[in-house]
């Protein structure tokens, strides 16, 4: 390895370069583009788990107990959501008030879908879209949003919502399942269904978007204590044929009223949804507002048509397909653990009396967590946005510094100065994240080395190590962007208890976090059951004993 760097150093690493400043003289992004085809349509691994991340409901609370009018108002704000952005309504996000961050990424949040290709996927999107797909039951609906050239109101929506849980009809044979083909998707979608998709299928991948009903009332919604391990597999894969993995996003309305969505990676990053699922929430409850008996409010129209129920010939042969792949998604599915849990000790209030950002805060305390429960340090990937620049998604943070491994060490070992240690490396954190946002990483850089390198058909071993190097311990933070539409003093249940994602190697750690108001924060830890060396509980449970983290005794004297 060492030989493979030096010669990368000397003469590959600069011929590279040299192709990829050209690129940057002609092409809009340098990353994004080869980002989105290498990372995201070209990744060959089912995007159930692997791809896909979610976001869940409120935390506690649920407005309506009513599946259909719950449906119908979230619906509804998604909808006002999409009218605000094909305005142009939407106003960019500032940082500091300031530097306005790019909103490339909400161009495909609507009207788009992931449509598979042998080699490499492609999203499709299409300016038109008057309708959703529903998944009730094992059949497919399709939705009309319209009627008299104005949008269904809530109580408009809410009832045909109700008439498709009302509906008996059985699903085709095939259909129930069908959303579980995989890896020979692209094959079979072919094969079966044509190259631009019959009809139905038509009606599902050109939907605003898709909303799934779980029927069977789960465990969906998070106890006191934050605990949801049903909710967040529920939200993640399902029963792995009940969400449409390919949809931009899908809506999914449980039973008992709760909600959740699932969304596709390759368009845009979490913040764009978390600024959506944000709006949603917040107009469901604030705005629209429910009757005293838990339905929509509003008039109805008794002359709108009713759902349409799609039809479906589902070869045999194709329905053999199918059940392979449930199988296989299933048992990936299986082997998820999750641990999602409210940590109410202290939040950001307290940190912000530290003197320390709450994030990189946040980020050592995973540090010793990792250390306590597995006795060892490992690359840790936390995404930062980088879009400051045009186009621009994420890059990476190595959080797992030289600085954090003394201070953790020094956790571990009462006689150090702990408060000096955890001084420095908050600071390297803080260093390595503002560079991240500034374009100043490495990962992203490296991995268009890589891209280049491959274009030119040679082999580099450094860059080969180094991209394939595993992140043991995969982190994020859900911001929250628009607090003004929440109102955390009069109702602090009433703010999404963020989201989530898969692990993303089979002996690591997924980590996504959420602070909320001054005094929460929410942590979302999976792994794999399988992994020889995780337990979401162990994780969970290092993070906890936050007496231990001496938070208190880092405040200033
Ligand atoms: C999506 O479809 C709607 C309804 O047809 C249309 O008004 C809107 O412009 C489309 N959005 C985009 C971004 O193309």
């Amino acid at each position: 390895a060492a030989l493979g760097r030096d010669f990368f150093e000397r003469s590959l690493g600069p011929v590279l370069q040299c192709y990829l400043t050209r690129k940057s003289w002609w092409a809009p992004t340098t990353v994004s583009d080869w980002w989105e085809e290498y990372v995201y349509l070209r990744g060959r691994g089912p995007l159930m788990v692997n791809s896909n991340y979610y976001a869940m409901d409120f935390l506690y609370v649920t407005p309506t107990p009513l599946q259909a009018a719950r449906a119908g108002n979230v619906v509804h704000a998604v909808l006002l959501y999409r009218r605000l952005l094909n305005r142009e309504q939407i106003k960019p996000l500032m940082i500091q008030g300031t530097l306005p961050m790019c909103s490339a990424q909400y161009e495909r949040m609507f009207n788009t879908t992931r449509v598979p290709g042998v080699e490499a996927d492609s999203l499709q999107h299409r300016r038109d879209s008057r309708h959703i797909a529903v998944f009730h039951a094992g059949r497919f609906f399709r939705v009309g949003l319209y009627h008299g050239g104005r949008l269904l109101g809530p109580r408009e929506l809410q009832a045909q919502f109700q008439r498709i849980l009302d509906d008996p009809v059985p699903p085709a044979p095939g259909e129930e399942t069908l959303a579980a083909l995989t890896e020979p998707w692209a094959r079979a979608r072919q094969t079966y269904f044509g190259s631009a998709g019959t009809g139905s299928l038509r009606a599902v991948e050109q939907a605003a978007f898709s909303s799934r009903w779980t029927p069977r009332s789960r465990a969906a919604g998070t106890d006191r204590a934050g605990r949801g391990i049903d909710y967040a597999k529920a939200l993640l894969h399902g029963q792995c044929h009940d969400r449409w993995f390919d949809k931009s996003f899908t809506l999914i309305v449980f039973r008992n009223g709760k909600i959740g969505l699932n969304a596709e990676h390759s368009w845009a990053d979490a913040p764009i949804v978390g600024h959506l699922w944000e709006y949603t929430l917040a107009t469901d409850i604030f705005q629209l507002g429910y009757s005293v008996d838990g339905h929509c409010k509003g008039e109805l129209d008794p002359s709108i048509p009713p759902p349409q129920k799609l039809q479906w010939e589902i070869p045999e042969e194709c329905r053999r397909v199918i059940q392979g792949s449930l199988w296989a998604a299933q048992a990936l599915a299986d082997d998820i653990d999750f641990h999602t849990f409210a940590f109410k000790d202290f939040g950001k209030g307290l940190i912000k009396k530290c003197r320390t950002s709450p994030d990189s805060f946040i980020q050592l305390a995973l540090q010793l967590a990792h250390f306590r429960d597995k006795g060892k340090f490992c690359l840790t990937y936390e995404a930062a946005m980088t879009r400051l620049f045009r186009e621009g998604r994420t890059e990476t943070v190595r959080s797992c510094s030289i600085e954090s491994c003394n201070f953790v060490r020094a956790m571990m070992d009462s006689t150090q100065s702990r408060l000096a240690l955890f001084r420095v490396a908050a600071a390297k954190h803080q260093t390595l994240y503002r560079r991240a946002m500034m374009g100043a990483g490495i990962d992203r850089h490296l991995f268009c080395l890589y891209v280049v390198s491959k274009y030119l058909g040679v082999d580099s071993p450094f860059l080969r190590e180094v991209l394939s190097e595993p992140w043991g311990l995969s982190t994020s933070q859900t911001p929250v962007q628009q607090l003004e539409l929440f109102d955390l003093k009069n109702h602090p249940d009433y703010i999404s208890a963020g989201g989530g994602f898969g692990p993303v190697d089979d002996n690591g750690y997924g980590v996504s976090y959420i602070i909320i108001g001054e005094d929460l924060i929410m942590f979302h830890v999976s792994c794999k059951f399988s992994g020889t060396e995780t337990l979401a509980q162990g994780l969970g449970r290092a993070v906890r004993p936050a007496r231990e983290w001496d938070c208190l005794s880092l405040l200033p004297a």
